[in-house]
């Protein structure tokens, strides 16, 4: 009988249950009116001595108590169980959300405000051939940019390279439509160079272009003017005379910042050679063309000192920008 009692014991002790079902099971092998074991052996107590009968008697009570207790707990639980997989109210886990990068935020920002002037946004290709990225361009093949210094080339001959700025898009864009188009296009640009506040091999280019009968300097100057009060409310900024070789008359766009000048971006009005080379006619069609910097401008926004923080991935610095500011 001992050694009965324990197996028993040890059987309640271990059963398992997951649902409904596997308690009423467990209640009808225990307790169950005919066959349950517990019924039986209360049974069974009947042909024993009155002496013995009062000590089992009292263990086998303890052990119907024990499958009690156990079906009460279990229904707590598998109840509580549902009602936690049931309950609406209950709070959903937080999930946690990233922020968004300081210049995907400057881009996105940028092509809101150009959308609002009519603009097209457009995405290049950041691998280019020789003619979109330079000889239609207008840059002949002893400039400098063409160097192996400074382009990253994946191919010569025919040359094959990672474009050195956006202004490729102009000539893809000009190839395949026909004027008038006002164009907007950001991307990631290569050179291998090391200059004052970059050292590094790419940076992100934000190229615009507008194209129509009688464009003239002003509409650029224009242009510029309202990009700059849209990012920086009042600044100051100069146009100061330069060269580029697909643009003429060409400028460049200093913001006063830090009791400096600063340099931000390219401009001018695109040379008729360009528009030659895209069958454009530049007797009957002008346009102008800019190409700005995204890091540049990402630094005075929000004051960032070193432009290396923009790509070391610390999200300490990096979940620092709100979208709106
Ligand atoms: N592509 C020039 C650069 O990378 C910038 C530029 C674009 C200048 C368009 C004039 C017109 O420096």
């Amino acid at each position: 009988m001992d050694k009965k009692i324990d197996k028993i014991k040890e059987e309640i002790k271990c059963y398992h249950m997951k649902t409904y079902d596997d308690l009423e099971t467990f209640r009808i092998k225990f307790l169950g009116k005919k066959k349950g074991v517990l019924t039986i052996l209360f049974q069974e107590l009947k042909k024993i001595s009155l002496h013995k009968r009062k000590i089992f008697g009292k263990i086998i009570n303890d052990l119907k108590k024990e499958v009690q207790k156990k079906i009460f707990n279990y229904k707590n639980d598998i109840t509580n169980e549902k009602i936690i997989k049931y309950d609406p109210t209950i709070p959903g886990k937080s999930i946690k959300i990233g922020s968004i990068h300081p210049l995907s935020i400057i881009q996105n920002r940028m092509i809101d405000i150009f959308i609002k002037i009519g603009f097209t946004y457009v995405d290049g290709t950041e691998i280019e051939d020789d003619w979109h990225n330079f000889t239609a361009l207008n840059i002949p093949i002893y400039h400098p940019s063409r160097d192996m210094q400074d382009t990253f080339f994946l191919q010569k001959n025919p040359d094959i390279l990672l474009r050195t700025h956006t202004s490729s898009v102009q000539i893809r864009y000009m190839k395949k439509h026909r004027p008038p188009f006002r164009v907007l296009s950001i991307g990631k640009v290569y050179r291998n160079e090391t200059i004052s506040s970059h050292s590094n091999f790419m940076f992100h280019q934000a190229e615009g272009f507008y194209i129509d009968k009688k464009v003239s300097f002003s509409d650029l100057k224009q242009t510029i003017h309202y990009l700059i009060t849209s990012f920086f409310g009042k600044a100051r900024i100069r146009f100061r005379p330069s060269y580029f070789p697909f643009t003429e008359p060409s400028a460049e766009v200093d913001i006063y910042y830090n009791s400096g000048w600063l340099e931000i971006m390219g401009c001018g009005m695109i040379d008729p050679k360009v528009l030659k080379n895209v069958d454009i006619d530049s007797e009957i069609y002008s346009g102008f063309a800019f190409g700005l910097g995204i890091e540049r401008l990402s630094l005075i926004i929000y004051n960032i000192k070193d432009i290396r923080m923009y790509f070391d991935n610390d999200v300490r610095f990096l979940r620092q920008f709100k979208s709106e500011f």
